[in-house]
């Protein structure tokens, strides 16, 4: 095949800085995620040069912006081809990849430089407070910044769309994309009342996990797997529909599980428990959407490595959001588990199983197709593919060492007659806290394993029928 031949509209190529870009910050995040392991053992690990918040303020900020990083570059690669017609303006894309990029680069240099009461006083937190909440960290200037570059890119792709075929993936994720956008407004409501600026937190948080990102998680799912499977896209569309629908259902109503027991009114707990007890069906019908397509594929697609996170994500997302979510969501549970271990482990497979996992399956679909070859050698894929493995089997392991160091704490502390205090209760954590240490340094080394494949050349060797049937 071609090389020209290879990408249907040359705009898509906008997409690869963000990608690249997109995989430079999350072995940011991971390094960061490893030296707050380490604090966790030795709490005068780099202090105080770099003390505990402002390492797992960058974890988690450097998570946030490798995941939008991807979603962008994600639309900016889906929109044109679902559209049939070249991206409205790729240079307008290009400029908003540098300004995203900078932004996020001198946002954590700022973290890392200048005491965050400092930045905050220096950044206009005063004129109009949003600085301090869990991942809306940012200063004000990157805040606005995040809305510009949305912005931007919502105007890029709906002009596309409105000029191009109106396809359902094309809707539901110019949609979600915009949701994505709005939902972030809240983020600069920080009032006195706790009460309320926990409300607009969680309309943040929550909103954009449990309810926006799903789509998007739908819509790139779908995209990739009726490129790879060939499966007509009627099956598709009604799937997607079915699984916008229960997201939706669920999750709007099932922000109620933050609700319980803050001074927001008691019905929530009915609510909340009851309809965020329903979030894991979306999970399961994408289970079963993604293995039904797999068994009425129309023709075997040489990407194998793509095929596999496509499949894999849709298991690891029901198992960190669908079951470990499940575990601490009803009210009674969550009176004892709040805030422990159980927490993190759940926030780490959901995390990691729905949107790092997607990202890192829309990028192993589109790199090599914007690197001009249908499919990477087999070598290349023989490593993402082992890469794959070592990043999800230790990321289990991450999520069972922090769910053994909740038991440990909701049955010494939060459940006791006689609680233990809390430094006592982390230190008989411990094991399970060296435990994650383990399995995070297995991570790190599947995330090399995972990018040494992009540096071995070559395309795959199809047969001669195949390469037909994929350029029809
Ligand atoms: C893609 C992989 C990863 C994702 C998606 C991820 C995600 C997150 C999230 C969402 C949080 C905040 C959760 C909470 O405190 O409830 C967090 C915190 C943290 N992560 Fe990760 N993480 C990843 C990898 C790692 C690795 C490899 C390590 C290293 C061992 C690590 C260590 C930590 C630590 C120590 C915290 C702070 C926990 C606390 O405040 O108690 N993470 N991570
Ligand atoms: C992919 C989807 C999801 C992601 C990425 C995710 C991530 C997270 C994270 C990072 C937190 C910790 C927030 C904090 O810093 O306090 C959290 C909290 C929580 N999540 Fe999820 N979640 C997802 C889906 C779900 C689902 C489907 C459920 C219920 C079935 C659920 C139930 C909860 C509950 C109850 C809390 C509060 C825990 C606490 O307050 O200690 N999550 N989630
Ligand atoms: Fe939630």
């Amino acid at each position: 095949m071609k090389k020209e031949k290879i990408m249907k509209y040359q705009s898509q190529k906008v997409a690869k800085p963000y990608f690249i870009a997109a995989l430079a910050l999350f072995v940011g995040q991971i390094v960061f995620g490893l030296i707050a392991g380490l604090q966790y053992l030795h709490g005068t690990f780099l202090f105080p040069e770099l003390p505990f918040d402002v390492t797992r303020m960058s974890h988690t900020n450097l998570l946030i912006v490798w995941l939008l990083m991807t979603f962008m570059g994600a639309a900016y690669f889906i929109v044109p081809e679902e559209a049939q017609t070249e991206l409205y303006s790729p240079r307008l894309a290009l400029v908003t990849f540098w300004v995203f990029l900078i932004a996020a680069a001198l946002t954590i240099v700022a973290y890392l430089f200048v005491d965050y009461a400092h930045l905050a006083a220096i950044t206009g937190n005063a004129i109009l407070p949003t600085m301090g909440r869990g991942y809306l960290e940012q200063p004000l200037p990157t805040k606005i910044g995040i809305v510009l570059v949305a912005l931007s890119l919502l105007f890029n792709v709906t002009m596309t769309l409105i000029k191009g075929r109106k396809t359902s993936i094309n809707l539901i994720l110019v949609g979600s994309l915009w949701g994505l956008a709005l939902l972030f407004l809240p983020a600069f409501y920080f009032p006195h009342d706790t009460v309320k600026a926990s409300y607009a937190w969680w309309w943040v948080v929550h909103g954009w996990v449990e309810g926006d990102w799903e789509l998007i998680l739908g819509a790139l799912l779908g995209f990739i797997l009726i490129k790879m499977t060939g499966v007509d896209r009627e099956i598709v569309e009604k799937w997607l529909y079915i699984i916008v629908a229960m997201t939706l259902i669920s999750g709007l109503i099932g922000i109620g599980h933050h609700y319980y027991y803050t001074g927001a009114p008691s019905y929530w707990i009915w609510l909340g428990s009851i309809f965020s007890a329903l979030e894991p069906i979306p999970f399961i019908l994408l289970i079963a959407f993604s293995f039904k397509m797999l068994l009425q594929r129309r023709r075997e697609h040489p990407n194998k490595a793509a095929m596999l996170w496509a499949l894999g994500t849709p298991i690891m997302a029901f198992l960190g959001a669908g079951l470990w979510g499940f575990m601490i969501t009803l009210a009674p549970a969550q009176y004892y588990m709040h805030g422990t271990n159980f927490t993190a482990a759940h926030g780490h497979l959901a995390f990691f199983g729905a949107y790092a996992m997607i990202s890192l399956a829309i990028i192993s679909y589109a790199m090599p197709l914007l690197r001009g070859r249908t499919a990477n050698s087999a070598a290349a894929q023989r490593w993402e593919i082992a890469g794959f493995w070592i990043m999800v089997l230790s990321m289990l392991g991450i999520a069972l060492a922090l769910t053994g160091a909740g038991i440990v704490t909701v049955i010494l502390q939060r459940a006791a007659d006689d609680p233990m205090p809390f430094m006592q209760v982390q230190d008989k954590a411990r094991v399970f806290f060296w435990v994650r240490e383990f399995a995070g340094v297995g991570f790190f080394i599947g995330l090399l394993v995972y990018l040494r494949s992009f540096f071995i050349a070559g395309e795959y060797e199809y047969a001669s029928e195949m390469k037909q049937a994929l350029a029809a």
